[in-house]
């Protein structure tokens, strides 16, 4: 959907490279391993997604990129710069969109960002000349002298993410940007990344939204208990499933006799497994697949309650590399 420009990023490491971990490890109160030796790279322009269930390590990821955790081993960088070594450095570099609204309510929405720039070094007339430009970017010029408390979730995040970009950063980090939208305000910051992505932005973004890593991202990591499970574009992941459908059954009867009876007899099966209260069936080739589920379910004397046939989407990638759903 979106386009793979070349980037405009001046501030980017010769190499191109953004970011890169190296064994990156964050093992909490000697403990919880929410990070396991994780190795990342990505390029300018790239918006890369972290794709993992809740508690998979993605804010810890993002924490140790950003100053906000400290590894436990292994090496963060940011534009060529060890973040641990020159957190000062590397926070000039960064933009941060964390998963909580850290927006000032004390200001309005135009000092929100005024005041940001302000703070990151720009002149007056730079800053409210930047302030202006970035809320009707943003759609957010009607709201400027609004208090914060009278935004929309929408809204507050279009804000957080306009103050993130104030200062130019090589690098804009959105942990979860679109949980606890409603769809119509999902799309609209869908809509923005894709602008900044667009103007040469580089992104790392968080997600548990299958739908939104494969919508927004040029590549992605799957990563879950702190490790990376797959990598790639999310065409090279969805293919790399290597099936053209899933058919996803639910039955009141018993599902390891349903998953069974479709693996051995429906035509084209490769496998089929039993998740999270359904059977997956994966089939190659899609020809009347449907029918064929209901009739041999039918004859076994078990009723089938819902079923649905897609092609593979990262949930599919995501349930056969973990045998559990990415959904909560
Ligand atoms: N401050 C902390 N202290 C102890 N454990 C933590 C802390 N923050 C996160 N964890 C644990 O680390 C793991 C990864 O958490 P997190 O990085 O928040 O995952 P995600 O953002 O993918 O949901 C989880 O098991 C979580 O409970
Ligand atoms: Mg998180």
């Amino acid at each position: 959907m979106l386009g793979h420009r070349p980037p405009k990023d001046a501030n980017s490491s010769p190499t191109d490279e953004v970011i890169r971990t190296i064994d990156l490890t964050k093992i909490y109160s000697g403990e919880v391993k929410a990070v396991d030796n994780l190795n990342l790279s990505v390029k300018a322009g790239e918006i890369f997604g972290l794709l993992g269930p809740n508690g998979a390590g993605k804010t810890t990821t993002a924490g140790m990129l950003t100053t906000r955790v400290v590894p436990t081993s292994g090496t963060a960088m940011v534009g060529g710069i060890e973040v641990w070594k020159h957190p000062a450095k590397a926070k000039a570099m960064i933009g941060v969109v964390p998963q909580t609204n850290t927006l000032d309510r004390s200001l309005t929405v135009w000092e929100n960002l005024y005041y940001h720039g302000r703070f990151f070094g720009m002149t007056s007339k730079t800053s409210r000349a930047e302030a202006d430009r970035l809320l009707k970017q943003f759609r957010l010029s009607e709201r400027q002298r609004a208090p914060i408390f009278a935004l929309s979730g929408g809204m507050a995040q279009r804000l957080m993410v306009a103050r993130a970009v104030m200062h130019r950063p090589s690098v804009l980090f959105l942990d979860e940007p679109t949980a606890g939208l409603d769809p119509q305000s999902r799309i609209a910051l869908w809509e923005i990344l894709g602008e900044l992505h667009q103007g040469g932005q580089t992104i790392l973004l968080t997600t548990h939204y299958m739908e939104e890593a494969d919508q927004l991202c040029s590549r992605l990591a799957i990563i879950d208990h702190g490790r990376m499970l797959a990598l790639g574009t999310p065409s090279e992941l969805k293919a790399s499933t290597g099936i053209d459908s899933a058919v996803m059954v639910s039955t009141d009867g018993d599902l390891d006799v349903l998953s069974a009876k479709l693996k051995a007899n429906i035509q084209g099966a490769t496998d089929a497994r039993v998740i999270e209260g359904k059977v997956l069936l994966e089939v190659k080739g899609t020809h009347g697949v449907l029918p064929a589920v209901i009739q041999l379910a039918d004859a076994s004397g078990i009723t089938v309650t819902d079923l649905s046939v897609s092609e593979p989407t990262l949930e599919t990638v995501f349930i056969r590399l973990t045998g559990k759903d990415l959904r909560e």
